[in-house]
């Protein structure tokens, strides 16, 4: 049996550690997440790929792509999509996946101003050091014109869910990641993450601050996840 890894960020964000506890979460990633998110996830890459509303022929950046299993959904738009993540293992891990994959970090990409359609970034925002910085990063990547989508947990609305979905996270999500993930710690920091990263309207104010206009959100699943819209101007 493979040895389990047990590696967790603090909630600085330290790249090196980032990488390195997605490193550990790798093998069992894409099972972890639908198994802790009660096969939300599909529903939550499916309504991705709608907002960002690809076309044949465009080319799209999905950054913090990980395993490459939110590109594979944005590829089925006929679109040419490219994945983007700083952990190696997670790349790797995904390799048998049929899409381009770049080693890169947001916070610095290794692409040409204005190179893309679209850019976007599902369950990644949330793990990067600086995010007005890679919020910056992907306005500079992106074309003229062309959209932004970040898909990210969020802040449940109605307040009986959110108090029930709170508990769950710190209590009963870290049991079912050690009985599923090759990493459970890191789902403890999942659950720490998720209680501090600012809610939908803090985060919209942060994506227009980066320079991106028309900064609307739409809440899924009752705000456990938000996806956050906004485009480039110019034409
Ligand atoms: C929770 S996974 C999301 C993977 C995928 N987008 C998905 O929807 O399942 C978060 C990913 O963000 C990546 N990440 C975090 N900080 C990053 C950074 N600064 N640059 C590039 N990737 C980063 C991690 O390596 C990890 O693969």
């Amino acid at each position: 049996m493979a040895k389990t890894q047990s590696v967790r960020a603090s909630l600085d964000k330290q790249p090196h550690e980032v990488a390195s506890m997605f490193d550990g979460v790798a093998r069992r990633y894409d099972l972890t997440n639908t198994v802790i998110s009660a096969g939300q996830d599909r529903y939550w890459r499916w309504m991705t790929r709608r907002a960002i509303a690809p076309r044949p022929g465009e080319q799209i950046l999905d950054l913090a792509a990980g395993t490459g299993v939110s590109t594979v959904e944005l590829g089925k738009s006929g679109a040419w999509c490219v994945a983007a993540d700083f952990s190696q293992g997670m790349l790797a891990a995904g390799r048998f996946r049929k899409v381009p994959m770049v080693a890169g970090d947001a916070m610095a990409l290794p692409f040409a101003d204005n190179s893309f359609d679209a850019v976007t970034i599902s369950f990644g925002l949330r793990n990067v050091a600086d995010i007005d910085l890679a919020m910056r990063e992907m306005l500079r990547v992106t074309k003229p014109g062309g959209r932004l989508v970040i898909c990210e947990f969020s802040t449940p609305v109605i307040p009986v869910f959110k108090t029930i979905y709170m508990e769950y996270l710190m209590k009963a999500l870290p049991r079912v990641a050690r009985a599923v993930s090759s990493n459970p710690d890191a789902y403890v920091y999942l659950a720490e993450s998720i209680r501090a990263w600012p809610n939908q309207r803090q985060l919209g104010r942060r994506v227009a601050d980066a320079g991106w206009a028309g900064v609307k959100w739409r809440n899924l699943t009752g705000g456990v996840v938000a996806l956050h819209r906004g485009y480039k101007l110019g034409s």
